[in-house]
């Protein structure tokens, strides 16, 4: 049997994707390897949203090189976000690249694999596909073994922040009927799934721009229903959407996780208008009010760009205070770096490397302070855990997440996985909990704490 290889790289949004990819390679008779060395197909899934991302695709397909030197029937594609912004060149650029496919084409994939074995022809498909096509190829797979699930509810991103690249590779938002999502997570449900993750660039703006449908929350209202499912959690949320209605959910529905994802990117008015945001400090500080009224224990996560063009010492103070007065529980931080198309590329950017280097420092140390007390405080509380499989640490741990989205890892018996349980938190890592079990979530038969 031909083997596949497969690396994934970026958003949820290339983790549903690489699931199709799978999907669509099964069925044309590809088995997934681990090992590139044995793979006759090796694929890269990319992000371009970091810096110098081609030139880092680049470097890592150099790695495949020698193997495609030993064997030249092997077929080497990049898909994703990377191979969306090169298109064609990126064939002309590296002379051992096969196949090139773009974030509208992975269900092309198969014909493209085919074309390639069968004529030695290199090929590539970067076109932007028009609404109903996306709507048909909505991303969906119901066949699943795991308690978790993403399910994405729209594509694309319409708000052009001055310094993303995702409206350029994605392209334009489109809304997936919420009757086929609901289908898809009773579907889910009904194969043991128990906790969705609604994904997308800006759900918040889910069912905006499509007539007779119903609103984000309006949609959370209609999962919150499916039974069977008995948590749900959604992601990314942009402030400039998150509405009253949105925000009210995390006091109506018991199945919403107390966590959310709400990037911030800059506490400054000023950067925030460069940024094409959409929202002032103000504005973000009153949605976490809100949020903080109607669910005083949420815990909020963010997104964080240090070092954007024009960035004074006084903006990059106005974002450090942000940090201090929300309190998040975590934050991806990123140092600011143009992204080709976008506008804010075309922005000056007199800032010194170095200044910035000392500003993420700073922000860093205060952000991991936070992040510390947060989680410590922790130890010694019981806590629902949804228990979603065997651990990685092996010697009969189990692991699942708090409603905080923290993994804790505890002793126990797989019997548990897709259950609900107490356990308490007895240390608290960086990336993970350490726990043990306790009696009291109405599982009659162990009632024991594992040491
Ligand atoms: N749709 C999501 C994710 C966007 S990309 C959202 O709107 O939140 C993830 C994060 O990467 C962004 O939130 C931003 O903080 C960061 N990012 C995007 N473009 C960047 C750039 N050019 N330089 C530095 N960080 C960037
Ligand atoms: Fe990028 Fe802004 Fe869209 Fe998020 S909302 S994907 S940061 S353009
Ligand atoms: Fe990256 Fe594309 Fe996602 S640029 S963040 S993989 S949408």
């Amino acid at each position: 049997m031909k083997q596949f290889y497969l690396e994934t790289f970026g958003c949820q949004m290339n983790v549903v994707d690489s699931e199709r990819i799978v999907a669509l390679l099964e069925e044309i008779g590809y088995r997934q390897t681990d090992s590139a060395e044995q793979a006759d197909l090796i694929l890269l899934n990319t992000c371009s949203v970091r810096d110098k991302a081609e030139r880092k695709v680049i470097g890592h397909l150099g790695r495949f090189k020698p193997l495609k030197d030993a064997r030249p029937e092997l077929i080497i594609g990049v898909g994703g976000c990377v191979a969306q912004q090169e298109g064609a060149a990126f064939l002309d650029r590296i002379p051992y690249l096969d196949l090139v496919f773009g974030t509208h084409n992975i269900h092309r994939l198969p014909e493209m694999v085919a074309k390639v074995e069968r004529d030695r022809q290199r090929c590539h498909a970067v076109d932007f596909l028009d609404r109903e096509t996306r709507l048909r190829l909505f991303p969906k797979r119901s066949d699943t073994d795991s308690v978790t699930r993403f399910v994405t509810v729209m594509q694309g991103c319409d708000n052009f922040c001055s310094y993303c690249i995702v409206p350029h590779v994605r392209g334009r938002e489109v809304s997936r009927p919420s009757g086929e999502i609901l289908a898809e997570i009773r579907e889910l449900a009904a194969a043991g799934v128990r906790e969705v993750t609604l994904i997308g660039q800006n759900v918040n703006s889910y069912g905006l721009g499509t007539e007779g449908e119903v609103s984000f929350a309006g949609l959370l209202r209609q999962v919150a229903a499916v039974e069977g499912i008995e948590r749900i959690r959604f992601t990314t949320s942009h402030p400039k959407d998150l509405s009253d209605e949105l925000i009210d959910c995390f006091g109506e529905l018991d199945k919403l996780c107390h966590h959310l994802q709400l990037p911030l990117q800059s506490g400054s008015d000023r950067i925030l208008r460069r940024m094409n945001r959409g929202y002032s400090a103000d504005d973000y500080l009153r949605r976490v009010e809100r949020l903080k009224k109607v669910c005083p224990d949420i815990r909020l996560t963010t997104d964080i760009i240090v070092g954007f063009p024009g960035e004074t010492e006084e903006d990059f103070r106005a974002t450090l205070e942000m940090v201090e007065r929300v309190r998040y529980a975590d934050a991806y931080t990123f140092l600011y770096s143009p992204r080709p198309g976008t506008a804010a590329a075309e922005l000056e950017d007199d800032t010194p490397a170095e200044v910035k280097q000392e500003r993420f420092d700073r922000l860093l140390e205060v952000q991991n302070a936070i992040s510390e007390q947060t989680w410590q405080a922790d130890v010694g509380r019981v806590l629902p855990v949804l228990v979603e499989g065997r651990s990685r640490q092996g010697r009969g741990q189990l692991f699942g997440r708090t409603t905080w989205n923290r993994i804790v890892n505890f002793a126990g018996d797989e019997s548990l996985i897709g259950r609900i349980v107490d356990v308490r938190v007895v240390r608290s890592f960086r990336n993970s909990q350490l726990g043990e079990r306790v009696a009291g979530d109405g599982d009659a038969g162990a009632s024991v704490s594992f040491g």
